[in-house]
């Protein structure tokens, strides 16, 4: 047991779009033998670039179904690379995922440096210490500077940064890479894909002369030896602690870089930690069973309303047909048909480990942010929901279906969806999103499993703040001359709506006993 859990490295890959992450999600798999052909990967992407068109998200959520956790083992290692959607709309969705996850790898795309997705996902990652590792991809094109970009993720993520792999030439003079630290030089013999490893005595080694022109080789040799010496020395705990990043330069569309991430995760990146729990911290060598759900998601056939819930093993040894508890109702859910995810292909799971994802079918009753135990009356904690930036009023058509609207939006809501809040005044629910593209996704959702047509009307309100106090008087008084502005989400804390973010500041400063949260912990 303690073994199989040691084996398990379980990571995300975070990126602005278009920086590639599709592209080296799919070489990680080709190299680790997940997939059997390239191509399935990315058609996903493709489906997410019509961004305006929504059917082609409804494409991409039910492909993503399947490829929301890949599986593959190699060298003995259990490799868990969990999916998060490529559209900025969806960022909560990556949120929660990353509390899922051991460490991740940043892809940054050579020519433009760290771009405000790549940013705001690393901050996310800094608040739990995970590990990164750099990848900074398409130097097979013209790109920045190599130094100028390490400076930068030095500079503005504040990480020891320290080069693992370094490029032999850019964009039309790309002639490989050359791994610092075990003297590889990966190059491109066939055609333009990498496909050679040469084992090198060292940068000088005259094996590489014979490989590389002189106008290229020179100032990569001299580039590459300042890089090894003139950064902070590679350091496992510095890593692991989420302070030093190895950087690796490559091409994902050309395989360069895949092999070196592999051989590193394997190598360095952390096995599965202990998790926080309202109680007490739980370890991964745990004889009992504890996990909790990061994400839900509904199926692709519209006609059945079934949804995968997807939860990361944090102790035990799960085994199919186990009876698990869910404190947040005290019921016992037995787990028949586990779904462990290898690739596009679903499987049914025999047994899983800590760091493990396993997809549990149900109909709406599991909730991101459930625990479950073995019988312990635990709730992990870490999992945010996120102040939303986009809200509206729900416009009903036909006045007959509130039931149906009703449960589209609990059940939506519950999913993680959408966020729904009652208003203290006046009777239509309001729905929150992070990204605009989720009032398309619950829209469509509604009508095509819940039979409800809705639509959506502006409100005045820009930003929403969960709003929090020791002192429950001044709380309450504060609720009750603020009325029109204060609604209830659906576990029923109240929520501040504001018409600006200066508006929040001016009311929060006026009200210093009183906290204006912009994250909640789900619960
Ligand atoms: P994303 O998931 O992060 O959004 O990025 P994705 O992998 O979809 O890649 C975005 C674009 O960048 C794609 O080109 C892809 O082919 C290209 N790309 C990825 N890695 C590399 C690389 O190492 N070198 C070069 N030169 N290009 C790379 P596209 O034109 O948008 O699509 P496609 O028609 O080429 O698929």
């Amino acid at each position: 047991m303690s073994a199989e859990y040691k084996r398990r490295r379980t990571f995300a890959i975070i990126s602005h779009p278009d920086a590639g992450k599709t592209t080296l999600t799919e070489k990680l798999l080709l190299t680790g033998g997940a997939i059997r052909m390239a191509g399935a990967v990315k058609a996903k992407g493709e489906a997410r670039r019509a961004k305006s068109d929504w059917m082609k998200i409804e494409q991409d959520r039910g492909i993503s179904v399947t490829s929301s956790v890949m599986t593959f083992e190699r060298d003995d290692i259990v490799f868990n690379l969990l999916d998060t959607p490529g559209h900025e709309d969806f960022s909560e969705d990556t949120y929660r995922t990353l509390t899922a996850v051991d460490s991740a790898i940043m892809v940054i795309d050579a020519a433009k440096g760290i771009e405000s997705q790549t940013r705001k996902l690393f901050e996310v990652c800094r608040l739990r210490d995970i590990p990164i590792i750099t990848f900074i991809n398409k130097v097979d094109r013209e790109g920045r500077d190599p130094f100028e970009l390490i400076e930068e993720v030095q500079e503005t993520l504040a990480l020891d940064a320290c080069p693992f792999v370094w490029p032999v030439g850019m964009g039309t003079d790309f002639k490989g890479c050359y791994d610092l630290r075990s003297n590889t030089f990966m190059m491109a013999k066939e055609g333009a894909t990498c496909d050679t490893f040469v084992q090198c005595d060292g940068l000088d080694d005259k094996k590489l002369d014979d490989l590389v022109p002189d106008f290229v080789l020179s100032p990569a040799r001299e580039n590459a030896e300042l890089a090894a010496g003139g950064y902070t020395e590679f350091d496992e705990e510095s890593y692991q602690a989420g302070h030093l990043t190895p950087v690796i330069f490559g091409s994902a569309l050309r395989g360069f870089g895949p092999e070196s991430i592999i051989d590193f995760i394997g190598q360095f990146a952390p096995i599965p930690r202990p998790t926080p729990a309202d109680l007490r911290e739980v370890t991964p060598d745990e004889k009992n069973v504890t996990g909790f759900v990061f994400k839900v998601q509904a199926n692709m056939d519209a006609n059945h309303r079934d949804r995968v819930a997807f939860m990361r093993l944090c102790s035990g040894e799960f085994k199919r047909g186990m009876k698990l508890k869910q404190p947040r109702t005290g019921k016992d859910v037995m787990v028949h048909s586990p779904i462990l995810f290898m690739a596009q292909d679903r499987e049914i799971a025999e047994s899983a480990y800590p760091g493990d994802v396993i997809g549990i079918p149900n109909h709406g009753t599991i909730r991101v942010g459930d625990t479950f135990t073995e019988g312990e009356t635990i709730r992990f904690t870490g999992l945010p929901a996120f102040a939303p930036e986009a809200l509206r009023r729900v416009r009903l058509g036909d006045t007959s279906k509130i039931k149906q609207l009703r449960s589209a939006l609990e059940d939506l809501a519950e999913e993680g969806l959408v966020q729904v809040f009652r208003p203290n005044i006046g009777s239509n629910w309001i729905v929150g999103v992070v990204g605009i593209l989720q009032l398309d996704v619950l829209k469509s959702r509604a009508r095509q499993e819940y039979r409800v047509d809705i639509d959506f009307e502006p409100t005045p309100y820009m930003a929403a703040r969960w709003l929090k106090s020791d002192d429950s008087l001044a709380l309450q008084n504060f609720v009750e001359a603020n009325k029109t502005q204060v609604v209830t989400d659906k576990e029923d804390n109240p929520v501040f709506l504001a018409k600006s973010a200066w508006e929040v500041d001016y009311i929060a400063e006026k009200n210093k006993g009183i906290e204006f949260q912009k994250t909640r912990e789900l619960s």
